[in-house]
Order: structure tokens, then sequence, then C-alpha cells
């Protein structure tokens, strides 16, 4: 294992995640581990990422000084090298302004870091402060022509520093980077594959649930779907799948969910709960009401179903690690601004044991498992769904008539988007209808009716997104059909606002 420290970097998890593609298993830890911890779980390697702050402002995240006694290889990322240089006595200067974008590194003495990579190469900067006097204990190994000190080196210990960040794809040779400091310098082994943790996983919840039940609330998300299929794996009809139809999906949406678990030998639990939600949400204009409703309702209509089936012992979800990572950059802003009402979110007196066997995983590592389950690639690449669906895309009231009109022109603007090969190159594409109408004019007669928005964006995590600029042509199409083909829309106007300020949904 490596561990990753985390000092609040955008790119933390993407150092974590490049990690295991390599094939060695990671984890990201906050500052203040416990030094015991770091020097026996076994560790080969540790790496101090990146960071929004100077070494030198107040309340600046500190590791233990002890980290470097510990024996362990060290590799320090943009802040976690001025981290370094800072703890043994060197100076990092603050500048005020940043150092962003590409910059050309020029290695000037060769170490087992930079084997099998070229004396120069392109290098992506982010920062702002600088190392401007290294301790006696360091040489210099690269640089770029702005910062002298772009790759240092302890003379004796193997703690390495670099200003630049390998982990980003704009770093030419980052993988290789991580790889020699993974595998030459820390001397890991590569024992990390989906392929194994599925073997390892189904049996250790065999053993766990012996002749029990296990209780899922199946969302038809790419989650809920793989625990659903590693767990049916391990303790096949025990398995107790509950899929709610809450009358806000989106077109043939729970057909398709039904559809893909029969096939794959998956029997689930199916509740047609679309009226009561429809009568719950009657005359409810204000969103964050129709979130607590929907999510209220949920956990209702869930235990409602589960009593069912009797006593039953364990409950699974499908928890990721990015939700579990006690870390510095947890507590962004944009993270509580909507109340989020999901699948998942039971309540607390529901006496259960947990399972949650991707606790540890990455989406990209789940995708990859649901594919080797044998997933079929429509829920795989599935985009973002919200918990509360449509309704939080019908603006205002939410009705029936309404929930129609949105379903038939959502569906068109993804397959507009698939046909023209976007789909898998965006975050999100979908229709949200306006509680708006509006004059038009279609054959010779006068109309007066709904205005549909299409919000398609592109983001790495949902916490922050840009529109896409999507080519006219497909716009084009997307319109045509729309006002062509769903009665009751005759504008389409197209979502140009960022995240932030605008959200990624309308509600
Ligand atoms: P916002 O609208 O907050 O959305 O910019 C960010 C991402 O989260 C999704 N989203 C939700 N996902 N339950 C979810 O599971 C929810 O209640 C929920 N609300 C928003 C949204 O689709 C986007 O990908």
């Amino acid at each position: 294992m490596i561990a990753i420290i985390d000092f609040g970097s955008q790119y933390t998890q993407l150092i974590a995640r490049r990690v295991r593609e390599l094939g060695v298993y990671s984890e990201i830890l906050p500052p203040w581990v416990d030094m015991d911890e770091l020097s026996n779980k076994g560790y080969r390697g540790i790496i101090l990422s990146g960071g929004p702050m100077s070494v030198y402002d107040e309340g600046a995240p500190i590791v233990d000084r002890k980290i470097f006694d510990l024996g362990l290889p060290i590799l320090g990322i943009c802040y976690g090298m001025q981290l370094t240089v800072h703890l043994f006595g060197g100076r990092v200067d603050r500048a005020d302004r940043r150092e962003y974008g590409m910059a050309e590194f020029e290695v000037i003495k060769r170490d087992s870091l930079f084997d099998g990579i070229p004396d120069r190469f392109v290098v992506w900067m982010s920062h702002s402060d600088s190392v401007v006097e290294l301790p006696d204990q360091f040489e210099v190994l690269g640089r770029t022509n702005n910062t002298p000190y772009g790759a240092i080196k302890h003379r004796e210990l193997p703690i390495f520093g670099l200003q630049f960040h390998p982990e980003v794809s704009h770093t030419e040779y980052g993988m290789e980077i991580l790889s020699n400091f993974v595998f030459k310098i820390a001397k890991a082994e590569r024992n990390w594959s989906m392929e194994r943790f599925i073997e390892e996983t189904v049996k250790s919840i065999r053993e766990r649930v012996g002749d029990e039940k296990v209780l899922l609330a199946l969302s038809g998300g790419v989650d809920s779907s793989v625990v659903a299929l590693l767990i049916h794996k391990a303790i096949g009809d025990n398995l107790i799948p509950i899929f709610v139809d809450n009358g806000l999906l989106r077109k043939n949406e729970a057909e398709k969910v039904l559809t893909t678990f029969k096939n794959l030998g998956v029997k689930v639990h199916f509740v047609d709960a679309s009226k009561r939600f429809l009568s719950a949400l009657k005359g409810i204009t204000d969103p964050e009401e129709k979130r607590r409703i929907i999510g209220h309702l949920f956990i209702e209509v869930f235990e409602e179903e589960a009593k069912k089936f009797g006593k039953i012992k364990f409950l699974a979800q499908g928890t990721l690690y990015p939700d579990v990572i006690e870390s510095v950059s947890v507590c962004g802003p944009s993270s509580r601004i909507k109340s989020h009402h999901n699948v998942g979110g039971l309540p607390e007196d529901m006496e259960f044991e947990l399972i949650e066997p991707l606790r540890n995983l990455f989406k990209d590592e789940v995708r990859k498992i649901g594919k080797l389950l044998g997933l079929p690639d429509g829920i795989i690449k599935r985009h973002p769904f919200p918990g509360p669906g449509l309704a939080v895309r019908v603006i205002g009231e939410v009705t029936e008539d309404k929930l129609n009109i949105l379903r038939e022109a959502d569906s068109i603007v993804v397959e507009e988007i698939e046909r023209a090969g976007w789909y898998d190159k965006v975050w999100q594409a979908f229709a949200v209808l306006l509680p708006v109408r509006t004059v038009g004019v279609m054959g010779d007669e006068r109309t007066y009716e709904y205005v549909v928005a299409v919000r398609v964006v592109e983001s790495v995590d949902g916490m922050t997104a840009d529109w896409v600029r999507l080519p006219y042509d497909v716009l084009a199409r997307i319109s045509s059909r729309i006002v062509n083909e769903v009665k009751g829309v005759n504008r389409v106007v197209y979502d140009i606002s960022t995240k932030p300020p605008s959200t990624i949904e309308w509600e």
C-alpha cells in the first residue's frame, strides 16, 4: 500500500487513483494521522499531496515531523514538497502570483525517480509559493525556467519533492515518475486488481452473511447496481434488492432496470409507488420542500416493503471511497448547498448491520467491476441522476402531465447527444421543464406552450461544472425534434451557466 497524506489539493484523489491504476492499493489519510498507524499498517511509501495554502499560513496543515524518521520513502508534491523543505529548515517564499500551466522541466541530476525519462519534458504547474532555499541535506534534481527547485532529493534518505504535478495528465511522463517512485523507490508490489477485489469481496461477504438475508435499495445507478451484483454473486437470492418507482424516473427507466437485472439472474422486488409520490407532491413548489417530501416518503415506502420479508439482519449500501475519506478537502462549500436525498439515505433507527462493499473504491474502479460482472454499458456509463429524480427538473409544481412532457423532451436530448458521440464525453445531459409558457406559431396557428431548457455540462466531480460547447447542428437537431415531437412545447433554450454560481440541477 501507498499512503497519501491529504493537504487539501483538488488533485489528492487523482494521485490515489493513479497509484491504483499502477496496480498498487493506495489510501488517503489526513495530516493528523497517527505516526504509529503510518508505520505499522504496511505502507511501503508515502506521498504528501499538494494543497491550497502556504506553509506559513495560520492553520496551514502540518504533518508530524516524525514522518521523516519512519524510514519510509516519501514523495512531496507541490505543497507536500514545500512542507518538507519547511520542516527541514529550508525557506519557502510567498508569492503573490500563481504559476499555472505548462512549463518545460529539465533534469539536472539523474536519479531513479527519472529512470527511463528524457532530460527535458513538459510538466503541469499550479502553485503560488516556491522553495527559495534548500535545507543542507537536500540537492536539486531538476528545474524549470521559473522554478530553480523543480525537483529535489534528500542526500541520504529516500525523500523526494516535486514542484509540478505528476498525477495530472498534462505532465508528460507523470505516470512513469509515479511508477518509479512506487516500484523502484518504495518497492511496492503490483497486486491491486478488480478481478482480485471481486474474488476477495465475494468471499468475505459470504463468510460474514452466512445464511442471513441482505436488503438493498436498488436505484439502477452504477453504485447500487454493482453492489447488487457483488452480493448476489456471494449469496444468491438471499439478497433482496428493492426497486421503488417513485414516478419521477426517466422514460422507460424502470423497465430498463428490471430487464437488465432479470437478464443477469437477479430477482428484484419492484414497488410502484408513483401515485403516492405524486399525490404527496401536489401543490408543492418549493425545491427544498420537494426534496424533503421525496426523501421521507422513500424511507416510508422502503420500510414498509422491507417489513414484508421479516427480520433482516443486513442492509447493503453503495457508499464509495470519496464519501468516507477523512480529510481537509471534503468540506467544500458546494457539497452542502442542496439537501441530497438518495436511496441509501436510510433512517438510523432501522436496526441493520451495514454492508458497504465499495467503501474503498473510486467510481472508475466501480465501473470496471460492473463491466467484469456483466453490467451493460447503459448502466455503467449512465450519467448521474439526482435522487429526487425529475421532480427537481420540473420547475414548480410537479404534475403527471408535466412529467410526461419532460420525459419525452429528455429522451430526445439524450438520444441526440448519444447519436452525435457526446454522451460519454460529458458529465450530464438532460432537459428541464420550465413553468413558463410563451407564444409561438405553428402552421398558421398561434401557440402558447411550455419552454424546455437543455442542460449539458462537463465536470470532474460535480462540484464545479462548465456548460458544453456543443456543435450548433447538434443543438439544432435537439431543438427541432423537441418542438416537433413533444406536444406542449414550442420553445427550447440552452443553459449557458457555469457552476458556480449556478448549480447543475435547476432545483
Ligand atoms: P448540483 O445541482 O448541486 O448537482 O450542482 C451536483 C451533482 O449532484 C447531482 N445531484 C444529486 N445527486 N441526489 C443525488 O444523488 C440528489 O439529491 C442530487 N441533487 C443533485 C446532480 O445531478 C449533479 O450531478
